[in-house]
């Protein structure tokens, strides 16, 4: 039978030392909210069921947790009195009754789905609580975990510790699963009686000891309750993350020459065989299909990359660039939702923008699309076998039929109907020794005045 479970994250804490106008779970890490990360991991844990304990930006912070298909409630702490009194915001969904109570925070958001189902696991092989616990040499500022022949017997937080407890290196991670059953109760009992004077969550621990409950803790690598308090460590958590996901890529068969240069967004996805040069830039919504090469400089964005074509170096792609199989976009080049058929190739300094461009089209130096009127976006079409000359604007909308052949340096503002050429350019003409002529009478200028300045 699958047990029903209810995810209470925090997200009240003030965000002061970021130095922000908005919340901090708001912050993006590979490109998503620094809560979506956390909810993605608490719907993968299998979780249905999620309570957003906020203290501002309510709405923005549901909007940006719903993923996964996640049931979203936000409530509001307004008061900031400590994790325990946090939870209890989130009461009446608690007393609606789950077998388990998930707690995470918002703030700890490369938590893995694996670390959160085992917590859950151990409640159900029968513990009444399982705390996410981790192990470091730096323990400074963290809660100790004091643990007795297998069991959790308190959590001391670092201002109430002895000497003796502070040198305890296994420290608590802040998250935790609560038996569905007892959690409100065990919540309610938790009081303010320390130094700090808040309600600690974490004095949970001895009240349900004290019932006669059993608490046991979960191990968690140290890097995954990681949490993030200034921009420092946001970006330390996206070195992280970024460390994570290339080490994956590679082991499914990506090859990265310098993977510390390569930046991926959240949802990037990479086949089998691709080779990635250094200093790459993913955004959202990319994928890059097997065996296909990105040359070193290139940044690429809502984009799709197909089996065996090759981008850059220097090669932006922007949403909508859809490369068909085996197509080539080289050297400053850009493209905007433009889709280069199989084959085709548009190797240097070139914008296509609102375009199709058909399969073995090549696309000259130079060549630019003019999609826009300063007012509204228009279409390019370029049917199969054409062959777009050197240094030509595309003046849209227009349309190349396949096999035309468009002269170097035309301004193209008329259709080209298929096999035919198109000149749009001035026609050559040469005036013979007309340059030797200028030449010559530039010089004897020169030397007029030369003499005239000599005889002042
Ligand atoms: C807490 C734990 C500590 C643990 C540490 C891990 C307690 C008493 N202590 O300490 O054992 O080692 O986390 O980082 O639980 N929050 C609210 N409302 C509040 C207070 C906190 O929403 O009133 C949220 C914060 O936004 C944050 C999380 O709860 O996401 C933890 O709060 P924080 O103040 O950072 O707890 P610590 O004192 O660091
Ligand atoms: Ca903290």
């Amino acid at each position: 039978m699958t047990r029903s479970c209810l995810a209470v994250i925090l997200a009240a804490g003030d965000s002061t030392r970021m130095k922000s106008s908005m919340s901090k779970v708001l912050h993006p890490i590979a490109g998503r909210p620094m809560i979506a990360h956390v909810m993605d991991a608490v719907s993968r844990a299998g979780v249905g069921s999620a309570a957003l304990v906020v203290g501002r930006d309510a709405d923005a912070v549901a909007k940006a947790g719903a993923v996964g298909g996640l049931a979203i409630e936000t409530f509001l702490q307004t008061e900031r009195l400590g994790t325990g009194h946090a939870v209890l915001a989130a009461g009446e969904a608690i007393a609606r009754g789950y077998d388990d109570v998930l707690v995470g925070y918002g703030d700890v958001p490369l938590i893995s789905p694996e670390t959160l189902a085992a917590a859950r696991g151990g409640l159900a092989d029968g513990a009444d609580i399982v705390v996410i616990g981790f192990h470091t040499p730096t323990p400074t500022g963290y809660g100790r975990l004091l643990v007795d022949g297998g069991e959790l017997v308190a959590i001391r937080e670092e201002k109430d510790a002895t000497d003796e407890e502070r040198k305890v290196e296994w420290c608590n991670s802040g998250l935790m699963a609560i038996d569905g059953a007892k959690a409100l109760s065990l919540l309610q009992k938790i009081g303010n009686r320390n130094l700090k004077g808040e309600y600690y969550l974490t004095d949970i621990v001895e009240i349900a000891r004290a019932e006669g409950g059993r608490v046991v803790m979960v191990a968690a690598p140290e890097r995954e309750v990681a949490g993030c308090n200034n921009r420092a460590e946001l970006a330390a958590l996206e070195r992280s993350w970024q460390e994570r996901r290339r080490h994956e890529l590679m082991i499914s068969g990506v090859s990265m020459i310098a993977p510390e240069t390569v930046f991926l967004a959240h949802d990037t996805q990479i086949g089998q065989d691709v080779l990635i040069e250094p200093n790459v830039v993913f955004g959202p919504g990319v994928t890059i299909e097997a065996g296909a090469i990105i040359h070193a400089f290139s940044h690429i964005e809502g984009a799709r990359v197909s089996t065996g074509a090759t981008v850059g170096p220097f090669a932006r792609l922007r949403p909508g660039a859809d490369l068909g199989a085996g197509s080539k976009v080289g050297n400053f080049c850009e493209v905007k939702n433009g889709r280069i058929g199989e084959g085709a190739k548009v190797n240097h300094l070139t914008y296509i923008g609102d375009a199709t461009i058909g399969a073995r089209t090549n696309i000259g130096a130079g060549t630019i699309t003019c999609n826009y009127d300063g007012v509204n976006k228009h279409e390019t079409r370029i049917g199969e076998d054409a062959f777009i000359g050197s240094n030509t604007s595309l003046v849209a909308p227009v349309s190349i039929g396949s096999d035309a052949y468009v002269a170097s340096g035309s301004v193209i503002t008329d259709d080209v109907p298929a096999e035919a050429l198109a000149f749009g350019r001035a026609r050559q003409e040469n005036k013979p020794e007309r340059a030797r002529l200028i030449r010559e009478r530039a010089l004897a200028l020169k030397a007029s005045r030369k003499a005239s300045k000599h005889a002042v």
